[in-house]
């Protein structure tokens, strides 16, 4: 394990090692001298602004873009108007490329005013050829460009970066490589996301994750393991293990173990409080798992569990390899074994060829299994996957079965969360309340908020929270 006092000590006359992650140390303390050199002519030190788009597995991989540059002697910042700012980019939807391209507009503005600054992308969207070379051709004030699977080389890259005027782009096809060890700079100090594992094998159609996160690769259970007891010992108390489909974790290592395996292991370390995994495919859920669940005392009442739809044709045209029924009887199955759990999903409308008569069995999925919340997507055509040759559906049809489906589905989640009126729960204090600072918002093991008034010096511990006034999809309440 590399500590942070080791960058000081590291001989930068030598040749850079060639293992890692000894490698990305060596970067790190060259980087640091540039960081010097600039608060020397400056008289303060570079801000950097890492940017987050998509979803928990991209927020881990910024928060150790954001270890490595705070390790490396910036001051970080929400600020886009900084010194060295990268775009953690998404590519599951077209809004999210079309949002990057909005804010590069945004930062070039800047840039014009402050010569210091560097622009770099990273993230999923990069993995796609005609992104880069959209970016190369049209956007050529950016500084740096690179991919999902050599994220972990960021130190050198920034440092590369740090010493050219010239546009470097270094993206890799696929690896199998797991760096382990490199600087962290969590979010927030009770709670941290873990990846267990990385990429994708199962080629949904509408899907464009496999073609940009690669082939699935799992974490050795005693990295993960020793990563979450350092983490304990920081004060984390809820964990969140990531993955794209972590219900066939492990199944690619030397020596395989179940995802309920590595679930049983973890329960076992003492200061964790709350386990949560995000997510789970319903053609990988096993029996073990469910049993696991429900004898875990740790293992957080909310299961994410995408449905994408509830026609069986359009799951088969999906490659989701589950039926409509299928899905429904291992929902309820769940519901019947665990009682508390909370069920929520994601729910795609407008896929090619779907019909009205689709969006009703969707319709009936979701009055059946009752979700307790739903995000809802429109179809969005990923170019290199299956689904982008099959026929479009029309935009006002796709616009009707969307607006149903998100009544349906907020419907059943004010149904669901109404249910537990009255109830004392436990609740995980996350935080001061947006809109009132005399709140503070928790959060139930069921992924429910509820408000309450509370010290802020609660913040990380776990409270008894009377459930008092259900809002919609939240509670208000005090303490018990
Ligand atoms: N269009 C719309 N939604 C999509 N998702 C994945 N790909 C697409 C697409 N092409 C949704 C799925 C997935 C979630 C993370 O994003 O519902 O579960
Ligand atoms: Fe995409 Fe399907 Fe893999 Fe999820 S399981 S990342 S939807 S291909």
């Amino acid at each position: 394990m590399y500590e942070v006092e080791n960058l000081e000590k590291i001989d930068l006359t030598l040749s850079p090692p060639a293992e890692e992650p000894a490698r990305q140390y060596y970067y790190m303390a060259k980087c640091r001298c540039q960081v010097r050199a600039f608060e020397k002519e400056n008289g303060r030190l570079p801000k950097a602004c890492v940017v987050n788009y998509g979803c928990q597995m991209n927020a881990r991989d910024s928060e150790k873009l954001a270890g490595i540059l705070e390790q490396v002697g910036y001051r970080l910042t929400e600020d886009e108007n900084a010194d060295f700012v990268i775009f953690n980019t998404c590519t599951v939807r077209d809004n999210a490329n079309q949002r990057v391209y909005g804010r590069l507009g945004v930062l070039n503005g800047f840039k014009r005013k402050n010569p210091h600054m560097k622009i770099a992308l990273c993230g999923c969207m990069m993995q796609e050829p005609s992104v880069v070379e959209k970016i190369r051709e049209s956007y050529r004030f950016v500084d740096l460009i690179f991919g999902t699977h050599n994220i972990f080389k960021f130190a050198e890259l920034l440092n590369a970066t740090l010493e050219s005027d010239s546009m470097i782009i270094d993206i890799w096809k696929d690896t199998d490589k797991i760096v382990e060890d490199l600087p962290t700079e969590r979010k927030y100090p009770y709670k941290s996301g873990i990846n267990i594992m990385f990429g994708c094998n199962n080629f949904c159609s509408y899907c464009i994750v496999p073609y940009v996160r690669g082939r699935e690769r799992s974490r050795k259970p005693e990295d993960i393991l020793r990563e979450i007891r350092q983490l304990t010992a920081q004060g984390v108390v809820e964990i969140m293990l990531l993955g794209q489909n972590v219900n066939s974790y492990g199944k690619n290592l030397e020596e395989p173990m179940s995802f309920a395996g590595l679930l049983r292991e973890v329960e076992k370390i003492p200061g964790l409080r709350r386990i949560r995994f995000m997510t789970s495919h319903p053609k990988d859920l096993s029996e073990e798992l469910i049993q696991v669940m429900k004898e875990s005392r740790k293992i957080c009442r909310h299961l994410h569990l995408p449905l994408q739809s509830g026609s069986t044709r359009i799951l088969k045209a999906m490659n989701r390899r589950y039926t409509k029924e299928q899905y429904v009887e291992l929902a309820l199955r769940l519901r019947r074994e665990i009682p508390d759990l909370a069920i929520t999903t994601d729910i795609i409308v407008g896929f090619p060829g779907e019909t009205m008569e689709d969006v009703e069995d969707t319709l009936d999925v979701i009055r059946t299994v009752k979700f307790d919340n739903a995000f809802t997507f429109i179809y969005s055509k990923r170019t290199g996957t299956p689904a982008a040759a099959m026929e479009q559906v029309p935009q006002e049809q796709v616009k009707a079965g969307f607006d149903r489906v998100l009544a349906a589905v907020q419907e059943t989640a004010r149904e669901q969360v109404s249910l537990l009126q009255g109830r004392v729960m436990e609740a995980l204090v996350e935080e001061v309340n947006d809109h009132d600072s005399a709140l503070l918002t928790g959060r139930l093991s069921n992924n429910t908020l509820v408000h309450f008034p509370g010290d802020a010096s609660l913040i990380g511990s776990l409270v008894n929270v009377v459930l008092e006034e259900c809002r919609g999809f939240y509670y208000f309440g005090h303490l018990a």
